[in-house]
């Protein structure tokens, strides 16, 4: 785990391959943001896969995992952090991908800094906003959060971030998750819930990014339907979507060999369509 001090705060991060050399030459960068309430840990074995294929650096975004905070913060925020992460360490052009809340940073980043990203990775998550009656879920979650504190959230919300069948099957994998999910401070998940309501719809984002897209779906994501992922890579020409079997809301825990196939393409297309350009 690294850290730099940046944008009035201390980022910590993962990065495989501080030096950006490879064992072959230089690597393409490839940023990983992780969803809520998780931390830079729920990428592991996707990022270890992808050895010798990208340099890949995974943030902890602010309030998470190791990243102390003690404001509040909007989706905005979460990026320039991740901005000002990008541009202290120098980072050449860049892939971008984001698992749910990370997508939501994801698009927010290349909403306004869309010249330096040549990929980007959609991951179990959506570019819209938060539809008027989803709302009050949030405002349920920040005040449970602030009332019970974290695993009385974590307990609710658990059950429905694997695929149904993973929780007698898979015990490893969703025992791993629960502590990962536990990690994360009560006054972030309230921050969080209320920023993730807040959000803006960044379908236009989507639309107008110039580059290849990855969109990664879990057939059986209780979070974000499979029905909207395809909606969401209907509506964009330049997508391309994978919609993974037997995988719920946590794709890089659950199917972690399947995502980093599809990100590995996803770095391959954009370092081709970068030499096109
Ligand atoms: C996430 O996994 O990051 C969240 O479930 C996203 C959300 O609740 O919108």
């Amino acid at each position: 785990m690294y850290k730099l001090s940046a944008n009035g705060h201390t980022i910590t991060y993962h990065d495989s391959d501080p030096s950006g050399n490879g064992s072959s030459g230089k690597l393409p960068t490839l940023l990983l943001l992780h969803g809520f309430p998780l931390h830079s840990a729920v990428w592991n074995d996707v990022a270890e896969r992808m050895t010798g294929k990208a340099r890949v650096i995974r943030p902890n975004l602010r309030g998470f995992g190791t990243f102390t905070n003690d404001a509040d913060f909007g989706m905005h925020e979460l990026a320039a952090d991740v901005r000002a992460l990008v541009l202290t360490l120098d980072l050449p052009p860049l892939i971008i991908a984001g698992l749910s809340m990370g997508g939501y940073v994801a698009l927010d980043y290349v909403r306004n800094w869309q010249e330096g990203v040549i990929g980007l990775g959609l991951v179990n998550t959506r570019s819209g906003a938060d539809a008027p009656e989803a709302k009050p879920a949030r405002d349920e979650m920040a005040a449970t959060a602030k009332r019970r504190g974290t695993p009385t959230v974590v307990s609710a919300m658990h059950p429905r971030m694997l695929a149904p069948e993973a929780y007698e099957q898979r015990p490893a994998v969703s025992e791993a998750l629960l502590r990962i999910m536990l990690d994360t401070p009560a006054t972030t998940i309230a921050r969080a819930s209320r920023a993730m309501r807040d959000r803006d719809d960044y379908s236009q984002d989507l639309r107008s990014f110039d580059g290849p897209i990855s969109i990664v779906a879990g057939e059986e994501d209780q979070i974000v339907p499979l029905a909207e992922s395809r909606a969401m890579a209907d509506a964009v020409s330049s997508a391309r979507l994978d919609v993974l079997p037997h995988c719920g809301h946590m794709s890089p825990v659950e199917s972690p060999a399947e995502v980093a196939v599809a990100l590995s393409r996803l770095v391959d297309d954009s370092q081709k369509s970068t030499l096109l350009n």
